[in-house]
């Protein structure tokens, strides 16, 4: 590992870059951290609730460190006790105002939820982020969150950093999704738990359940109708939410680095323990199994609501496929790994219908496309997805000189990390420091599959 100086873009003094070797099987047995998203959800509803709240297996990442940050700013207690999380709660509609700016890090979530929460009590604040958050749009949240009532001073473009003000009591609305986005679904949700009446989101193209399971357990009144596909979530409010104790699952866009690396890495025979496989997550399993993955399902059961499995993921020829666009809302987050899957498969694989990886973390399907092709990879970058050949199973070349370029994402680096575990000479990430936003251990894990 060395320290580089990093460019003045990134904000940061250093960065740090760190090479992926080859490696030889996968075995034994892991468990990955706990799912980010119900972890967000889990402090903000405790949060609301009144009374405390305990979690288990809530991810300790930066991101989720962050919601919980700007809980505590707003009146919440938040504490680790012992392998815990325990969180007093003020009540729906007792947020308080933050004295200073809620710092959300790189975290999408933890901003669109919160300007959620906030829009619906008489509060200001002010939300700011990091290079790769200042980037990207809240002009979807803020457009339902405006009529709901709440008003905003964004930056250039609807983004971070930007001032807001709630409304209470807001405006209930009817809103329909124009973009498949759990984000700003919820965002509507939160902000119906402090609004009089009825808010109803409809939602064409079913996104992450997490919020509607999760409020149901917490006592709102939230009910779910589907015809015809299309999902409509009703909430009344104001809720009244009492305490839960929380036990969040393995994180199945954690665990997906894990089955792509096995199955690509010869010689691999890897059990991923406790991993969630909410239908609505658990696309890339069944994405994998089409192209020809080993992934068995052992021990199926249900851990806090949420349908749970250990994932055996041993080592297979893969094939390229054409990916049906409509599995991606339910894998949105798995498609950088895909990419290195496809990569290493026989033939080609066709993905579409993937604008929205444009307005991630970083824009995922360019920086996929310039990293797979530093390493030797032959693609097509199109406006809507990545073509990608196979090597038919033989090793990437990896990188030569210039290490990837990760653009403060987590997910663009710990999918270049896993192509080079199948590279010839080793893939090269540029800052692997990101990584701590939602898996810490994610370098001693593999560490530990792979010796
Ligand atoms: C998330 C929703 C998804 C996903 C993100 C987490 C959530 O974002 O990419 O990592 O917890 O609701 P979008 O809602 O923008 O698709």
């Amino acid at each position: 590992m060395c320290a580089v100086k990093a460019p003045p873009s990134y904000g940061y003094a250093f960065v740090t870059s760190h090479r992926f070797m080859p490696t030889g099987p996968l075995t034994g047995h892991i468990r990955v951290p706990g799912d980010k998203s119900i972890s967000h959800r889990s402090l903000m509803f405790g949060a609301l609730a009144v009374g405390r709240s305990r979690i288990s297996g809530l991810l300790e990442g930066e991101d989720v460190l962050a919601t919980a940050a700007a809980l505590r700013a707003m009146g919440a207690r938040i504490e680790r006790d012992g392998e815990d999380w325990v969180v007093d709660g003020v009540g729906v509609g007792g947020l308080l105002q933050p004295e200073t700016a809620l710092d959300m890090g790189n975290s999408g979530t933890s901003t669109r939820l919160l300007m959620g929460l906030v829009a619906s009590h008489g509060i200001t604040a002010a939300f700011t982020g990091d290079a790769s958050l200042s980037k990207r749009p809240m002009g979807r949240v803020i457009d339902p969150l405006s009529t709901m009532g709440a008003s905003f001073t964004p930056s250039p473009g609807g983004t971070l950093p930007l001032m807001m003000e709630g409304m209470q009591p807001a405006v209930p609305i009817e809103y329909r999704l124009p973009v498949a986005s759990a984000q700003v679904k919820s965002a509507v949700l939160l902000a119906g738990l402090n609004t009089p009446g009825f808010t109803t989101v409809i939602e064409p193209i079913p996104t992450r359940d997490h919020t509607e399971r999760m409020l149901r357990g917490f006592g709102a009144e939230l009910t779910v109708e589907e015809k015809d596909g299309e999902r409509t979530i009703r909430i009344h409010g104001p809720a009244d939410l009492h305490p839960c104790d929380i036990e969040v699952p393995g994180d199945p866009s954690s665990a997906a680095f894990f089955a792509v690396a096995a199955s690509i890495v010869p010689g691999s025979d890897l059990v991923i323990e406790n991993v969630g496989l909410n239908p609505t997550r658990d696309g890339i399993f069944r994405v994998l199994a089409q192209m020809g993955a080993n992934i068995d399902k052992l021990d199926e059961r249900e851990v806090g609501g949420e349908p749970v499995a250990d994932l055996r993921v041993r080592h297979a020829a893969l094939q390229g496929i054409e990916v049906d666009p409509e599995i991606a809302p339910s894998m949105i987050d798995e498609f950088p790994v895909l990419f290195v899957a496809a990569a290493m498969a026989s033939g080609t694989t066709v993905t579409s219908g993937l604008d929205e990886l444009r307005v991630k973390e970083s824009d995922r399907l360019s920086a996929m496309a310039a990293a797979l092709s530093a390493s030797g990879v032959t693609l097509e970058e199109r406006e809507d997805g990545l073509v990608i050949e196979g090597s038919g199973g033989d090793p990437l070349r990896g990188t030569a000189n210039a290490p990837v370029k990760t653009h403060l994402d987590h997910r663009i680096a710990m999918s270049m990390a896993i192509a080079g575990l199948a590279s010839q000479g080793g893939v090269e990430i540029d800052d692997i420091e990101p990584i701590a936003t939602s898996f810490p251990n994610f370098a001693a894990l593999l560490e530990a599959a792979s010796s």
